[in-house]
């Protein structure tokens, strides 16, 4: 952490851009079978924890398929946009490869990612005879007539550009791997993933619905019978919901619809909201063009655990009052409580232990509250709030229990708790679990790191501004999430990234 590394840093990545640039001429634009590559070996303690090394690229030179490195060690293959430094496309989401130089990328009819060290391959288990990137950031494997065996666009991540398909059999993952974008028969839905995935089926506790656009028809018709919809991002600047005409079932617009010509694309957030942006060559930065969820309190989470939003309001709080709302650290969210442990799934409380006389939770009661998203809500009709929460207190599967007096309605939540949305009606109740031994974030705790953030401003201060402002240039990287890369002979010192890309957007 000390600056002179970091200064250090700082001018290893300057020489090594400056050196590298010369050298982007020469990446390949097509990979024949026998094509076999490592990762550059680099002592890791002087070079950057982010770094990109390019493999091929496409003809136009806005996209590159390569190594993309993260926490040091940790090697994903990527495509990335490369005037932006913006990821695409990850092979294998779920897992880093080793950056070592035993990992190896090699084609022989598959395109294939070793890693000896972690055990772990992926491969598009193909007989192709080339690979290609096409101007749209498509990567595909190629037979000597040009069809295509393979195509990243058919596996997307948390990113989908323009004109690129997303059928019912693909899904949107953010790169925290807790929301995901799935078309159902007539709609778009965004979800929170509570567990596990098993399958593909959408289990209810697992896959909760948070925000859902039902296809509006206006310009086409649904068939039953005619097979599922799909949606792309057209270039005209909309999200189009299609199923076999192709005039859209669906249309969401963007700012720009209509106006602009340029590239397009919409991706995932690590807060669950869906936006769209179009690139500004002039700018040279991505700008904000779409936001499936424009009020805070309506994304999935925006408070944690336990958390309390107060529509209009500015800022969080927590379901018990003694607590203090923690924000998360750069693009993590808050929190309320630290509910570590079996959190999520089948497990909940539904321990050995929960049968006797002690439960694993204490229960924690709040007026004027209801729960998010609640018209996406099964509800049933209870006659008092009492009866009500006996629907969740013999559960051992339930979370908690919101009632609404005037109407009768009793939601029951069969999923840890996040955020619900404060209300002014103090008829509205809600009726939580928790479970013992979930961490409260202390005040001591909180104290303690504002005294050593202190400590650590005076020293970082002292230093200079060239440190400082190297620092924010990293932090400005890591802040969206892991997705980020800044790759060696690309680095962009002018880029913006995307949350001050947001700050622009939203002014408009
Ligand atoms: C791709 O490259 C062309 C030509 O350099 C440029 O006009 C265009 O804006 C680029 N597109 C993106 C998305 O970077
Ligand atoms: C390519 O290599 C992989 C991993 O070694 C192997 O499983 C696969 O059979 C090979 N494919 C072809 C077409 O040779
Ligand atoms: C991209 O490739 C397609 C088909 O090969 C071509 O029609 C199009 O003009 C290209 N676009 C750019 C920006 O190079
Ligand atoms: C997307 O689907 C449409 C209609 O089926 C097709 O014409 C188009 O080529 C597809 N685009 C891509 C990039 O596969
Ligand atoms: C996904 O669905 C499309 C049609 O919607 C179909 O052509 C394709 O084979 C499916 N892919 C998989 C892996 O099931
Ligand atoms: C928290 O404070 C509000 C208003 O100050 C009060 O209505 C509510 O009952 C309190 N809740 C708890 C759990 O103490
Ligand atoms: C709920 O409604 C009942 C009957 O309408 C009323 O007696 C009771 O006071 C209400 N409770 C609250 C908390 O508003």
């Amino acid at each position: 952490m000390s600056a002179t590394h970091h200064l250090l840093q700082f001018t290893i990545i300057l020489i090594l851009s400056l050196s590298t640039s010369s050298l982007t001429t020469s990446i390949p634009q097509e990979l024949l079978k026998g094509f076999s590559t490592v990762p550059l070996s680099s002592s890791s303690s002087s070079s950057p924890s982010t770094s990109f090394q390019p493999i091929l690229t496409d003809p136009t030179g806005n996209f590159s398929l390569g190594f993309l490195r993260q926490n040091q060690n940790d090697l994903q293959l990527a495509i990335i946009h490369t005037p932006s430094s913006q990821t695409f496309w990850i092979a294998n989401p779920t897992h880093s490869f080793s950056w070592s130089h035993t990992t190896r990328f090699f084609f022989n009819g598959s395109l294939v990612l070793w890693d000896p060290q972690r055990t772990l391959t992926w491969s598009t288990a193909t007989d192709g005879d080339r690979v290609i990137l096409l101007n749209n950031s498509n990567l595909q494997v190629q037979t000597k007539n040009a069809a295509p065996l393979w195509e990243s666009f058919h596996f997307p991540t948390n990113t989908l550009v323009q004109n690129q398909n997303f059928t019912s059999n693909m899904s949107l993952v953010s790169s925290n791997g807790l929301y995901s974008l799935r078309l159902g028969d007539t709609f778009m839905g965004l979800y929170e993933n509570n567990g596990e995935e098993k399958g593909r089926s959408l289990s209810k506790r697992l896959f909760l619905l948070y925000w859902k656009r039902t296809a509006l028809e206006a310009k086409a018709l649904i068939v039953n019978g005619e097979g599922p919809i799909y949606a792309r991002v057209t270039t005209e600047g909309y999200i189009g919901m299609y199923q076999t005409s192709p005039k859209p079932v669906d249309v969401q617009k963007f700012n720009s619809f209509q106006q602009t010509s340029s590239f397009l694309l919409v991706r995932l957030e690590s807060d669950g909201n869906l936006k769209g942006y179009y690139w500004d060559i002039t700018k040279s930065s991505w700008m904000l063009n779409f936001q499936a969820i424009t009020e805070t309190c309506e994304l999935p989470n925006p408070c944690g655990s336990y958390g309390l939003c107060i529509p209009g309001g500015s800022s969080c709080s927590c379901l018990d009052n003694k607590t203090r709302f923690e924000p998360g650290e750069s693009g993590e969210p808050g929190s309320c409580f630290n509910n570590d442990g079996g959190g999520g799934g089948d497990g909940g409380l539904c321990g050995g232990d929960g049968i006797g006389g002690d439960n694993g939770y204490y229960v924690l009661r709040r007026n004027g509250v209801e729960p998010p998203h609640k018209e996406l809500l099964e509800e049933v009709t209870t006659l008092s709030s009492t009866e009500c929460e006996n629907l969740c207190e013999k559960d051992c599967r339930c979370w908690g229990a919101l009632y609404n007096n005037q109407t009768g309605f009793c939601y029951v939540l069969d999923y840890p708790i996040g955020t619900m949305l404060g209300t002014r009606d103090e008829s509205k109740v809600g009726y939580f679990k928790v479970r013992k031994g979930a961490r409260k974030r202390n005040k001591v705790g909180v104290i303690i790191g504002i005294v050593v953030g202190l400590l650590f401003g005076v020293v970082v201060i002292g230093v200079g501004i060239c440190v400082m402002r190297w620092k924010k240039k990293k932090g400005n990287l890591k802040e969206e999430d892991g997705n980020w890369a800044s790759p060696g002979p690309y680095r962009n010192l002018g880029s913006e990234s995307f949350r001050s890309v947001e700050l622009s957007g939203s002014a408009q």
